[in-house]
């Protein structure tokens, strides 16, 4: 297929090398690299600008709007494949502001240092948009392996998959950071401390991570938790914050309000 990579930063620069050994690929980037009339006359385009954070926390999506834009007065013909990270709610607002445009979201979930390597070999492919869109958006991916699971959803579960896989990692890094530092408090080595955690089943699987489960319950995690919480020093530790947000009796007590406040 002929394809074109708009923005040759980590991720344009790995989806180009990563995909030119199956398709015909050029690359464009408003910092004078490739030529725009190249992507103009591609079947698909990659687009991997920049999303930066703003200063409200959101994410900046004005590059990705500017080349969207661009494609839509170019009157691009080829399928859009938006693979910045983005501030939920855009590929709705774009789809109603380019109407003309064929746009797809496939996130990308590499990890910079190791750009190449994990964008010829990803966990899953997450893709959302029209339904002959997302087939023909896959079809560049025919090389992964069909063990491999392409996740088709809605825009906006996308959108805030690609995030809250992000927010999970930075949850993981702080559990590690505060159970480290109570450790280190007791003068203990924090690596055996965790070695005991990831060596669990229930840590190696998805059971923790699938939705509907109502807060922790059951006859140890609670007061486990509490247990450790009370030899924390530190008033603002997470496990604090576990405590009153995390247990079945906390998520009831914010389901009630929450369905009295409707
Ligand atoms: N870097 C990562 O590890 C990583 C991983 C997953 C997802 N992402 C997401 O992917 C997107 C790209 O990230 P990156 O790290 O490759 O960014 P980057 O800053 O390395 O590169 C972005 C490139 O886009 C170009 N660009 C900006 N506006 C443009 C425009 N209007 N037209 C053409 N080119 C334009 C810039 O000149 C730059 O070369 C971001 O949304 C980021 O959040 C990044």
């Amino acid at each position: 297929m002929k394809i074109s990579i708009i923005g040759l930063g980590s991720v344009g620069k790995a989806a180009e090398l990563g995909l030119s050994e199956f398709h015909e690929v050029s690359g464009y980037d408003i910092d004078g690299r490739g030529v725009w009339q190249d992507a103009l006359s591609s079947e698909l385009t990659f687009v991997c600008v920049n999303t930066d954070a703003a200063e409200d926390s959101t994410l900046d999506m004005s590059n990705v709007i500017d080349v969207c834009r661009k494609l839509s007065e170019d009157e691009y013909s080829g399928l859009v494949v938006v693979k910045s990270t983005l501030q939920p709610g855009t590929m709705d607002k774009m789809e109603s502001e380019f109407p003309r445009v064929r746009l797809t979201y496939m996130p990308e979930f590499l990890r910079e240092k190791d750009a190449v390597e994990w964008f010829g070999d990803p966990d899953r492919i997450v893709i959302s948009g029209g339904l002959e869109d997302m087939e023909i958006a896959l079809s560049c991916f025919d090389w992964v392996s069909e063990s491999i699971p392409r996740l088709r959803m809605e825009h906006l579960e996308a959108e805030l998959g690609k995030l809250a896989h992000n927010a999970y990692i930075a949850t993981k890094v702080t559990f590690t950071c505060e159970i480290e530092r109570i450790a280190t408090e007791f003068g203990v080595d924090p690596y055996p401390v965790m070695e005991s955690v990831w060596t669990d089943r229930r840590v190696r699987n998805s059971a923790h991570l699938t939705p509907g489960l109502g807060g922790f319950g059951g006859k140890c995690v609670p007061k486990d938790t509490a247990a450790l919480s009370s030899v924390d020093k530190d008033p603002d530790s997470i496990l604090k914050i576990l405590e009153e947000r995390g247990s079945k009796k906390a998520v009831e007590r914010r389901n009630m309000n929450r369905i009295s406040e409707e």
